[in-house]
């Protein structure tokens, strides 16, 4: 799929599942790898990002057996039992991979290179190697990207202060944590999401959270866990802001991930007025789920920064859609670090939106968007970047005419399925 071809779509309608949480997916493969013993996932994302964190375990010595296409099991080699690789790990497109593995590798008896493709290679690094440093890691940059030359050692605990509210930091932290004499420490600055803590406190792990503070003291072992993965809320978002968009639609998604740490989308939809019903609320495993229904919804405007933006930092593409329907003027603030996403989504967003007629301007932490404007087809850009992909898919269903995404298979980084899955809604896609 090199291009995909959006047409003005009728009423949405189903009943669906969602593929598996890929924040949750890399987390399974990387934390299954070091407990003892065989970890058993269900519901694992087949995504190309996380396809990059399988091979890189598989690389690393970790046998994992896959049964099917979402169903693994990972044979857990223990806290030690990581093997030096033959060359260097190659983490793709997935910024998740990079980080997190950078912390579990500054802790190993051997060296490691971290590399992986050139829009990875763009992305910031020194906001997990500056404070492994302070962990006694030897960890190069190359300019402050990838790739990364890691030499692995006996770490030390320590109380880290983070600048930004970014899960990928905080838990490359705690991976090393692992492997760290005395207790290690993130104080972080807003409530980035919390898959990392919720599975290492799953499998025996010592950690404490108090507000938004997590400590770790380093166990001697993790216990294999049973995992079915929730679907990604991140995923939904797109078929929820689709549902919400396209007239006389009504779309139930269920078993999604509802972890309060990635609702903030379904929380601002609702203050702008959605219908968006949540039904049988449960906890699978360690994480909340629930099915969500939406039907199409008159918006209105709304203003977003803090902690919000935090809870939908991956949603804000689908946002920008949503509030091109809205009546009056939709400010996001505080999301400077859309900017350094797999591309700068601010810039990326606010082209791809204006090029099919959306009223969008940058901020420099954010957009602002006034609605609600008739959009029409045109010929758009993905940039390789998968979110921005299906969020002008989406913002294709309302449009006049075609709108023709180019570089559209990035999608498979974190959805594959997608055009197939919005066709069975009735979304018109080739
Ligand atoms: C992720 C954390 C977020 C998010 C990314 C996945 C994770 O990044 O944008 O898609 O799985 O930890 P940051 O940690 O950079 O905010």
């Amino acid at each position: 799929m090199g291009e995909l071809t959006a047409r003005q779509s009728g009423p949405l309608r189903g009943r669906v599942r969602v593929p598996g949480d890929k924040s949750i997916s890399h987390r399974a493969l990387l934390l299954g790898s070091l407990a003892d013993g065989p970890s058993r996932v269900d519901g694992f994302l087949p995504s190309q990002d996380c396809l990059a964190t399988l091979s890189c375990v598989q690389a690393l010595g970790i046998p994992v057996d896959v049964h099917g296409e979402a169903s693994l099991t990972v044979h857990g080699a223990g806290l030690h039992g990581l093997k030096p690789p033959q060359r260097s790990l190659d983490c793709a497109r997935s910024g998740t991979t990079m980080r997190l593995l950078a912390g579990i590798l500054a802790g190993q008896a051997f060296g490691s290179v971290l590399s992986g493709d050139e829009q990875l290679l763009r992305r910031p690094m020194e906001r997990i190697a500056g404070p492994l440093r302070q962990m006694r890691a030897n960890i190069e940059t190359t300019g402050g990207h990838g790739p990364l030359t890691i030499r692995g050692r006996r770490l030390r605990g320590y109380d880290h202060s983070l600048l930004v509210a970014s899960a990928q930091v905080k838990s490359a932290l705690l991976l090393a944590g692992l492997y760290a004499d005395g207790p290690t420490t993130v104080r972080q600055p807003g409530p980035a999401r919390d898959h990392t803590e919720r599975m290492l406190s799953a499998m025996g792990a010592d950690l404490h959270v108090s507000g938004l503070t997590v400590s770790l003291y380093g166990p001697s072992s993790l216990a294999p866990i049973l995992l079915t993965v929730p679907g990604d809320i991140s995923s939904a978002s797109f078929l929820l802001v689709a549902a919400m968009l396209v007239p006389g639609s009504a779309v139930t998604i269920v078993d999604v991930g509802v972890n309060p740490t990635r609702t903030g989308l379904l929380d601002v939809l609702r203050y702008m007025g959605a219908d968006i019903a949540l039904a049988d609320e449960r906890k699978q495993g360690n994480e909340p789920v629930a099915n969500v229904t939406v039907r199409t919804s008159e918006l209105r405007g709304v203003e977003v920064g803090g902690e919000a933006v935090v809870r939908m930092i991956d949603e804000l593409p689908a946002l920008a859609v949503a509030a091109t329907q809205a009546s009056g003027k939709t400010v996001v603030r505080d999301a400077a670090e859309l900017r350094v996403k797999e591309t700068d989504r601010i810039a990326t967003t606010v082209a791809g939106l204006r090029a099919l007629g959306a009223q969008i301007e940058a901020l420099p932490d954010g957009f602002v968007v006034e609605g609600p404007t008739p959009l029409r087809g045109a010929r758009v850009e993905s940039h390789g970047d998968h979110r921005l992909a299906m969020a002008l898919a989406v913002a294709g269903l309302i449009a006049d005419g075609e709108t023709e995404i180019q570089d559209a298979q990035c999608i498979g980084d974190s959805f594959p399925g997608f055009v197939a899955l919005m066709h069975t809604i009735g979304a018109l896609y080739d």
